[in-house]
């Protein structure tokens, strides 16, 4: 069995969370983690941080489409060893989704999460897909809640184009690593702008690698984040 320090994490920051909504957790089926272990080493975090829940969500896209027996046996292996190291966390798995036009084909059989049918859809990161406003109102007409992943990542995403997202129903999914400056300056003030707004629904990680772990602990603490814990849907999801 592994062991925990029973202190509190950071500020309480992570407890106040309680569920992980965007990682790339499970081992083998994206780019993420590249070994057993190696999920084993976010999910210790996760648990030492006070999290409750972690919902994977692998990428599925043209390039990266595990089939569902292959995600099947991921989790399952991955569970096997929650429960023999018994490291308390209860797991579920969702995906990330690239909208892409092949992903019309799949509407009705998305992995989504949540009571609202959170489904978590992710934009190309160099020009917005064509037809994208049609084919989300699509997806919010079929019953999904849509949840889009890192909007602070996307260089052609402005203020004014955030602002149209949220003001359209569209939850926004601000990655952790962002804040810590992961993927650059604009990146983070862009985060920090969605924080600040209150504009964010969701706070998630997007962990591919064990790597990252400790950038996402500094995180955790980060000012806004702390100023906007109350406002965040991630307990709902417990
Ligand atoms: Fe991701």
């Amino acid at each position: 069995m592994w062991f925990f320090s029973r202190e509190r994490p950071l500020a309480n920051v992570a407890v106040d969370l309680v569920v992980e909504v965007h990682n790339h957790v499970l081992p083998g089926v994206d780019d993420g983690a590249r070994t057993l272990q190696e999920s084993l080493q976010m999910l210790l975090f996760w648990a030492e941080m006070g999290y409750q829940k972690v919902i994977a969500t692998p990428h599925q896209n043209t390039h990266m489409n595990a089939s569902e027996e292959e995600i099947e046996l991921a989790y399952v292996r991955v569970h096997r060893q929650l429960q023999e190291q018994e490291i308390p966390l209860v797991l579920s798995v969702a995906a990330e989704y690239l909208v892409e036009p092949e992903l019309r084909n799949r509407i009705g059989q998305l992995r989504s999460f949540g009571v609202r049918n959170y489904v978590l859809v992710e934009l190309g990161f160099w020009a917005l897909p064509i037809g994208w406003k049609n084919f989300l109102f699509e997806l919010q007409c079929s019953g999904y809640t849509v949840v889009i992943a890192h909007p602070e990542r996307y260089p052609y995403a402005d203020s004014s184009l955030l602002k149209e997202w949220y003001e359209q129903g569209l939850l926004l999914q601000i990655n952790l690593l962002s804040l810590a400056r992961l993927y650059g300056k604009q990146a983070q003030q862009k985060a920090e702008y969605l924080l600040e707004k209150g504009w964010v629904h969701f706070i998630g990680s997007d962990l591919h690698r064990s790597e990252q772990i400790e950038p996402l602990r500094r995180a955790l603490v980060h000012r806004l984040v702390r100023k906007r814990m109350s406002t965040f849907l991630n307990p709902t999801l417990l």
